[in-house]
């Protein structure tokens, strides 16, 4: 049996990556067989790929570039990690997956959601997740403390208007694919957070059972 795909979703900074290893832990406790993983990356090829996106010193990087790149990085994943985990009948959790590029790209970086959806469909072969949580935040909150950092990579230096915009697709995107969205309030307190991560997982597993 396939097994089932969740991926996170979210503005830089909404508290996706702790909410994982929680997520991790309490699976592991449960003896749910799972991996974690994240993107851009989960690959050797796609950590290396993540490099040069986030690489400060590339700042001639073209946005077409930039979207292929994510792309060419989540193809090598679903082939190399998510598709053969799921046909193990794993449950496959990712930070990040296809709404972040048409959130970021597709709107961030003004390229269209419909042209950025198009290259992605070609690099994940049909895997779309079973259920997206995605962490509700206000960007103008979380990014200050992100975009202020010494060690802030080359999406996080890019300001807060791509931030914003970023944030506007992720909410043009709630209402175009609201069917295996759930949206989690990431502003309230992390066991809070948790909690309804929970529940939201914990009901997609039930279904399969
Ligand atoms: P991370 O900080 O969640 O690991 O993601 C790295 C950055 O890459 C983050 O600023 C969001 C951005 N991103 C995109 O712009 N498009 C994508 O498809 C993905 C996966 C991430």
């Amino acid at each position: 049996m396939r097994g089932q795909f969740i991926t996170l979703e979210g503005p830089d900074g909404s508290g996706k990556s702790t909410i994982l290893k929680l997520v991790g832990n309490y699976l592991r406790d449960k003896g749910i067989d799972f991996i974690t993983t994240r993107e851009p990356g989960g690959t050797e090829i796609g950590e290396k790929i993540r490099q040069i996106i986030l690489d400060n010193n590339n700042i001639n990087m073209g946005g077409e570039t930039e979207a292929l790149l994510y792309a060419a990085a989540r193809a090598q994943h679903v082939h190399e990690k998510i598709i053969p985990a799921l046909e193990e009948g794993k449950v496959v959790i990712c930070d990040r997956f296809i709404l972040s590029s048409l959130a970021y790209q597709g709107v961030g970086r003004n390229l269209g959601i419909e042209r950025v959806k198009d290259i992605n469909d070609f690099a994940i072969r049909g895997i779309y997740p079973d259920l997206i949580l995605f962490f509700h935040v206000n960007p103008e909150v979380t990014l200050k403390r992100k975009i202020g950092k010494k060690s802030a990579d080359r999406l996080e230096r890019e300001g807060s208007d791509f931030h914003n915009k970023a944030y506007q697709g992720y909410m043009k995107l709630l209402k175009m694919y609201p069917k295996n969205i759930k949206i989690i309030d990431a502003s309230k307190p992390i066991e809070e957070v948790f909690k309804q991560s929970i529940e939201e997982i914990e009901n997609l597993l039930g279904k399969g059972e």
